[in-house]
């Protein structure tokens, strides 16, 4: 695997794989590797000549400092996963290297409501700095395919709606691989190296949760199953953020069920002082379709 901490060596370097009429793929990824990024390095691997992946802490879509500071760092764990997992190219830049004008006035991206709703309500800013990175880093790498992970479902609407302004990337495509979870379902993140044990064997309620959620819809009110949700992790000893039932594309909630409307429940809740985000669609069909470009 070839390591590039410099922008102009990595984009040097592309340009040759490109020249060869190679197919690239692209693994965003923030560090802290695990099995759901890897099903991302392999899904690329499989449609591309070659996969990119890069490591890097954004810093500017962290609203909260000691979120920043806490994130996990397994550096030399990563490398050995993408070795063993036939990753190509890894880009690890510095936060110079990315910022080189600092962070005070970079570019806001108009993605409309999205930024305000769910995530955004409860992480001000949060989007504005997905954009930022995934923009810069899409210029650099120019994939064919960027890969992302359906766990960080309003992201992936995010990033859809950033490729949609960018007119220029209409050569990129955008691929959504379904969450991978651990045996009691428990979706799979970086952030569950934080749980202690006791709040590791908890976490699993949310997926439970989750498989409530669809199993009630269309059977009970909406605002009835958010309740019931919100009451049973509360009861669990999580501080609910939201138990969200809403429209798989614009991501606004639903206020009354329609089965025709392609419909996610969304739920983030702290256990302790971990945040974890999970998702489940409701209706059947399938997520990919309805967002690749
Ligand atoms: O999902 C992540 O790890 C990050 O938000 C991303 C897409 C790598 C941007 O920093």
């Amino acid at each position: 695997m070839l390591i590039f901490h410099k922008t102009e060596d990595l984009k040097k370097q592309l340009l040759r794989e490109r020249q060869t009429g190679k197919k690239l793929g692209f693994v965003p990824t923030m560090g802290a590797l695990h099995d759901g990024h890897m099903e991302l390095i392999k899904a690329s691997r499989k449609e591309h000549d070659k996969t990119i992946c890069s490591i890097f802490v954004n810093p500017t879509q962290f609203n909260d400092p000691t979120d920043f500071e806490k994130y996990p760092q397994t550096l030399q764990q990563d490398i050995k996963k993408l070795e063993t997992m036939q990753c190509s190219i890894l880009f690890l830049p510095s936060v110079e290297e990315m910022y080189p004008s600092g962070t005070a006035l970079l570019e806001q991206f108009p993605i409309g409501s999205l930024e305000t709703i769910l995530e955004g309500k409860y992480r001000p800013g949060h989007f504005q700095g997905v954009c930022q990175i995934v923009d810069h880093l899409l210029t650099i790498v120019e994939p064919d395919t960027l890969y992302l992970g359906q766990k960080d479902y309003q992201q992936c609407m995010v990033l859809h709606r950033l490729l949609e302004l960018r007119t220029y990337k209409q050569n990129t495509k955008i691929k959504i691989v379904p969450t991978l979870r651990e045996q009691d379902g428990l979706a799979m993140s970086s952030r569950n190296i934080r749980l202690d044990t006791e709040s590791r064997k908890t976490a699993s309620q949310i997926y439970r949760c989750l498989l409530n959620m669809k199993s009630w819809y269309g059977k009970l009110e909406l605002e009835e199953i958010k309740i019931k949700v919100q009451e049973d992790l509360t009861h669990h000893g999580f501080r609910v953020d939201y138990a969200e039932i809403a429209d798989a594309l614009t991501l606004q909630p639903i206020k009354k069920y329609d089965p025709e409307q392609h419909a996610v429940a969304l739920i983030a809740a702290f256990i302790n002082d971990v945040r974890l985000i999970d998702n489940l669609v409701l209706t059947d069909t399938t997520t990919d379709s309805k967002v690749s470009n």
